[in-house]
């Protein structure tokens, strides 16, 4: 029986970087959920009539409950087809395959990333459009419109569906089908990697581990890594948990320290890899080598060819404006366009869907191709694993050699977290308000040779996104970018992005702590960080 319920507005359902992303208590508030799920169907509007829907998550604490209620939504809302993971596990990327290959009008998924999950954690709600990508700005600022005028939400009083069991369930006019979360998935990755060449490496002696950090990839690399291409053993954490065991599902230095640890120490594997909470994050270390993201990205856009899926070459690199220009020079050399886009995976999708580039990626350890909409922790590890089968050399070979050839960008960030968000705003504001006097500027002994609020012009349907970070250019190649967070869920989080360039003649062997010192004086002091905020360190140094 479909129901209506009378609701008042939420005046916090303004999507962020990524999506609608909140304490688990404040989507444990009654109709919290739904207000935003209903906006989002109305927002889609007729184009769901009959259409279908793919609807899956991360796993985290509430997954199940707001899954079940989304299922009947879904139903009263007039979807023909709901497709849902088996367990209401699906990862970010393999529910964007899920909507591309079932030409879904679109798909939610349910997920924080990498923030923590369980009762005191963090939960989430995103909205994929029908190419399989993240909805675009656009199409999110009207939902967050809708959201402050809804009177009511829809919603069809049914049993719960058995998110357990494969197969077809009718509700009123809608089938729902809970589906196996990996098999498509895992089938798209043997079309694009060369899995017998990997197994081969294996044979000979290479070796390989991953941890799952009890997320969302746990199925996803047991099947593939295990199963597939025999990695015995190779899968840690490997369960999904509702509280990810109460640790931080983010593949970083600090979270996946114990497999930094085991990569840096005595017999170490080949190669060592993470993924993040919902699986779209990628973290790649060598033997004796961590690969920063913005390196890993353009080494694989540097070696794509040798992957049987990007044989003839890849069209173009996208990279979001605070990752290291490392990839612009790899564009460069290969004669393929490069785009510099707004932090968020939204903004690669036109670049994507018009074929004008193959590979994107961000700092924050995302990297991802043409071969769905969103960013791809195993898709990126397949292709470290297909390039190392293929060049058998070890990680830290390729990266010097790519520095060789390319130079140095070394990067870094550091994320000022819980700040006043008075004081974070202004501080930008002002770094904004000072923007026209920087250029000519000597801070330091360096110039200052350009300096901007980045705007975003996409080139596809010209729309323009603007106040996308404060970007500051220095002589010799370095730069200083700040942007707040738009992912936090608490306070504002500062992000200061470092660079600096070494040229292949250069000193390509320095600590990077060391290398960016510099930089990070010069960037402290433009932007007076400790006096405004009483903060002498970041938080998070990545
Ligand atoms: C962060 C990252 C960004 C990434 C997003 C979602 O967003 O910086 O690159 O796309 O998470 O994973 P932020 O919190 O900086 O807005
Ligand atoms: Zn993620």
């Amino acid at each position: 029986m479909l129901r209506t319920v009378a609701v008042t507005p939420f005046s916090d359902q303004k999507p962020g970087t990524s999506g609608l992303r909140k304490k688990v208590a404040v989507f444990q508030q009654p109709h919290y959920a739904e207000t935003f799920i209903q906006a989002v169907f109305d927002e889609v509007g007729e184009a769901r009539k009959g259409a279908t829907l793919v609807i899956g998550g991360d796993g985290r604490f509430l997954n199940r409950e707001v899954i079940g209620r989304a299922v009947r939504m879904a139903a009263a809302n007039g979807y023909g087809r709901v497709l849902v993971g088996q367990g209401g596990i699906l990862s970010t990327p393999a529910a964007s395959h899920l909507i591309r290959l079932n030409k879904a009008a679109g798909g939610l998924i349910l997920s924080a990333s990498h923030n923590p999950g369980g009762p005191n954690g963090d939960f989430g709600i995103k909205y994929n459009i029908a190419n399989g990508g993240p909805a675009p700005e656009a199409f999110t600022a009207a939902v967050h419109a809708r959201s402050q005028a809804l009177a009511e939400y829809r919603i069809l009083d049914a049993a719960e569906i058995d998110l357990d069991r494969l197969g077809d369930t009718r509700l009123s006019d809608t089938v729902v089908q809970v589906v196996d979360p990996v098999a498509d998935y895992a089938a798209l990755m043997e079309t694009l990697f060369d899995f017998d060449a990997i197994r081969a490496w294996r044979e000979a002696g290479g070796r390989f581990v991953f941890d799952a950090m009890h997320a969302v990839t746990g199925p996803y690399a047991t099947e593939i890594f295990e199963r597939r291409l025999g990695f015995a053993d190779c899968v840690s954490n490997g369960v999904p948990l509702e509280d990810f065991g109460g640790g931080h599902p983010d593949p970083n230095l600090i979270h996946a320290k114990a497999l930094h640890d085991r990569l840096m120490g005595p017999g170490a594997p080949d190669l060592g890899a993470a993924s993040d909470g919902d699986g779209d994050r990628n973290l790649i270390i060598g033997r004796g080598r961590f690969v920063n993201p913005s390196d890993s990205l353009a080494i694989l856009a540097a070696n794509a060819h040798l992957a049987p899926g990007y044989c003839d070459g890849i069209k173009g690199i996208a990279r979001s404006m605070p990752t290291s220009r490392a990839a612009d020079r790899v564009a460069e050399a290969l004669g393929v366009e490069l785009h510099e886009t707004p932090t968020g995976w939204k903004f690669f999708g036109n670049l994507l869907d018009a074929g004008r580039v193959t590979l994107c990626g961000e700092e924050s350890a995302g990297t991802g191709s043409d071969h769905v909409r969103e960013k791809d922790g195993l898709w990126a590890i397949l292709l470290w694993l297909n390039i190392l089968a293929a060049r058998r050399q070890s990680v830290d070979e390729i990266v010097r050699e790519h520095w060789a050839t390319y130079g140095r960008n070394y990067h870094g960030r550091h994320d000022y977290e819980g700040l006043d968000t008075e004081v974070a705003e202004g501080l930008v504001a002002d770094l904004r308000a000072g923007l026209a006097s920087l250029p000519g500027r000597s801070i330091d002994g360096v110039t200052v040779t350009a300096a901007d609020d980045f705007a975003y012009h996409d080139p596809i349907d010209g729309s323009v996104s603007r106040h996308q970070g404060i970007r500051i250019d220095l002589a010799g190649g370095s730069r200083v970018v700040f942007r707040l967070s738009g992912t936090g869920t608490s306070g504002a989080t500062l992000r200061m992005y470092l660079e600096r360039y070494e040229p292949p003649e250069g000193d390509l062997d320095l600590d990077q702590v060391k290398a960016l010192a510099p930089v990070v004086r010069l960037a402290n002091e433009l932007a007076g960080i400790a006096a405004r905020t009483g903060r002498a360190e970041p938080d998070v140094v990545t």
